[in-house]
């Protein structure tokens, strides 16, 4: 608290949770860009956050990630019954260690919650989906991310996350011809928040957003600015956790 008051952090807050018609902004002094301890404090703080609003029976989904990595890793001790954590999405990606999968399984453990994982790739064919979306198993997955009750998610810009997802040379420039800026949980969007591309893999529906009680994105850095005023989530109980860099960035750019 103190802190934010000395940097002039709480007005930025203010202005920026008017600006993207959130519940609340929790900005991190400092550039995540210049310093990797400004995204360890952004995960330590949404990791606070997201304790205070975890009851008994609550269930998580969370998106894989650099900054959603860094809230499992600064989770502090819950002493909270049947909470069950799962991957967002299916999304087998290049990284293993900070896949969804991976970091629902070591936020249960951390927590001492259930887990169920969805090991599902990204980029199927349309009759690979269908086909898997008809597996008990997996169905049973989706309907438990369907009734989450928070959801944890980064932001990314579209350019970095269609390449780092491995989408096809004529895939990104098509998305980018679009207008994509953004990218969260599967989904792109353009400047205007309109969904222009849908990652065909298997998990959180966007239709189901809205009803989520707690959305806590995680994401900072100068070059997300224009990402985080993109990801257009239209959900009033939506929580945006940011660095200094982002904040300001987004103020120059209303
Ligand atoms: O969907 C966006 C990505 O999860 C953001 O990943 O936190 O590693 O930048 P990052």
């Amino acid at each position: 608290e103190m802190i934010h008051e000395i940097s002039g952090l709480a007005d930025v807050e203010n202005k920026l949770k008017k600006i993207l018609e959130v519940h609340k902004v929790i900005v991190v002094p400092g550039d995540i860009d210049e310093d990797i301890t400004v995204l360890k404090e952004m995960g330590r703080l949404a990791a606070n956050y997201i304790k205070s609003i975890m009851s008994n029976d609550t269930i998580i989904a969370l998106t894989g990630g650099s900054s959603v990595s860094q809230v499992v890793e600064n989770f502090p001790k819950v002493s909270k019954e049947n909470i069950l954590v799962v991957p967002a999405r299916g999304g087998i990606g290049r990284n293993v260690e900070t896949q969804a999968s991976t970091l629902a399984a070591k936020l249960a453990y951390k927590i001492g919650a259930n887990y169920k994982l969805l090991h599902v790739p990204d980029n199927l064919s349309r009759e690979a989906l269908g086909t898997m979306l008809n597996e008990p198993g997996i169905k049973d997955v989706v309907q438990n991310i369907s009734k989450a009750d928070i959801l944890i998610f980064g932001i990314g810009r579209a350019d970095e996350m269609s390449k780092r997802r491995g989408l096809e040379e004529a895939e990104i420039e098509e998305l980018l011809s679009k207008g994509a800026v953004a990218e969260a949980f599967g989904y792109y969007f353009d400047k205007g928040g309109e969904i222009v591309y849908k990652t065909p893999t298997i998990g959180l529906d966007f239709k189901d957003v809205p009803n989520i009680k707690h959305i806590v994105a995680v994401a900072g850095g100068k070059g997300k600015a224009e990402a985080i005023i993109a990801t257009k989530i239209n959900n009033p109980n939506m929580v945006i956790v940011t660095d200094e860099a982002a904040a300001k960035e987004i103020l120059n750019l209303q």
